[in-house]
């Protein structure tokens, strides 16, 4: 089974220097507020997608006093092969990925390699409460089992700031943009519609197992439901029709507003809308099941069961909920959980767990 056998950790967060080793299993970290328990999870996520979940400015990572950090991994494969990756970002330097001390050019090289899932407070607000928090999850759980799809999400990327780009030179000059708008809408229409198909099939693809997890975790009294809201959908000459005739309306606001990168999700209990009527436990639990399917799916695609980093999962959850999560994740693969009162459940964990303390 992949895992993360040891961290190393130079000027991460409120670390100057950090090691530790993990179980194949679950692993718990513990300690109180402030100690450093989230910036592990993030150090491990940084070896795996090479950026934060936290952050969008790796400086942020940086150790106060310091003008670069370092994670370093050691990865074992399922044959026993081992993988010492490590990311390392500078204030000047910028980001460097490396795999045995070999430089990977692109982000590309390494995501995929070693999956995780992420499961956080913040990620209910993120992807149950707004659209972009939705397609990063889309984006993210595809990207890692196909590194096509993480290609064209990029062109897409690019394409669409030069789409946005002659949106605002027509819109303020004389000039005409139309012929540069019809190729840049070429383009979009292609990968837009490849993006949606993918994404169709994503989402109905792990729907049943979905609502089989949320099931299990609520004793079967709640139905959980995911719907995809596309912004645009077909082929790619419907595509490009759409995105032609929002030209004028487009001008107007300044930005291309159909595409991917308006799709939205709707997150649903009882047919009623998670966002508008969930409880806080309803959210948490629901959040808990989409990551779940999330390392189901990751692992049905690529054979390699992911590493669920769980931060604070279990905040929130009443007992029953709280056992039942418990009772899953026994075997999902590798978990590193964190939490501030693991006395509190520890009677209820009826295998052995490997307890990283922090101090
Ligand atoms: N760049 C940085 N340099 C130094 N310290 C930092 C940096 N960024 C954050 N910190 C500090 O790191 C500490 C650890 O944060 P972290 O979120 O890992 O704690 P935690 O154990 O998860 O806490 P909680 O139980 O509240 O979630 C915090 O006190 C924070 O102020
Ligand atoms: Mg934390």
């Amino acid at each position: 089974m992949m895992h993360l056998e040891n961290l190393r950790l130079i000027n991460f967060r409120s670390y100057e220097k950090f090691e530790t080793d993990f179980s194949d299993k679950i692993n718990i970290i513990t300690g109180n507020n402030g100690i450093g328990k989230s910036s592990v999870l993030e150090a491990v996520h940084y070896l795996s997608l090479s950026k934060s979940f936290r952050s969008n400015r790796d400086e942020e990572a940086i150790h106060f006093n310091s003008d670069h950090f370092v994670s370093k991994g050691t990865f074992v494969s399922d044959n026993g092969v081992r993988e010492n990756i490590s990311i390392s970002f500078s204030k000047n330097g910028g980001k460097a990925i490396k795999s045995h001390g070999k430089l990977l050019e692109n982000s590309r090289d390494l995501i995929g390699r070693h999956p995780v899932v992420l499961l956080s407070p913040e990620d209910i607000i993120t992807t149950i409460g707004s659209p972009s928090g939705q397609r990063k999850f889309m984006n993210m759980t595809m990207s890692q089992v196909n590194k096509n799809h993480l290609s064209r999400l990029m062109s897409y990327r690019g394409v669409l700031k030069q789409r946005n780009a002659a949106i605002n030179m027509a819109a303020s000059g004389r000039e005409s943009y139309e012929s540069t708008l019809d190729a840049l809408e070429e383009q979009l229409g292609e990968l837009c519609s490849s993006i949606w198909e993918d994404r169709v099939n994503f989402i109905n693809e792990i729907i049943p197992e979905f609502q089989k997890i949320f099931n299990d975790l609520n004793e079967g009294k709640k139905e959980g439901n995911i719907e995809y809201r596309p912004s645009v959908s077909g082929t790619k000459n419907e595509i490009m029709e759409v995105l032609k005739l929002r030209r004028a309306n487009d001008f107007n606001m300044g930005f291309t507003t159909k595409g991917l990168h308006r799709d939205k999700l709707i997150f649903k209990i009882n047919d009623r809308a998670l966002k508008k009527y969930g409880s806080k436990g309803e959210n948490k639990s629901f959040m808990i099941a989409l990551r779940l399917t999330q390392g189901k799916f990751i692992e049905k695609k690529t054979g390699i069961k992911p590493i669920y980093l769980l931060d604070d999962v279990f905040m929130e959850l009443d007992r029953n909920r709280a056992i039942e999560t418990v009772k899953y994740i026994n075997g999902i693969g590798q978990v590193i959980i964190t939490t501030t009162n693991y006395e509190e459940w520890s009677d209820k964990v009826g295998f052995k767990v490997n307890l990283i303390g922090l101090s």
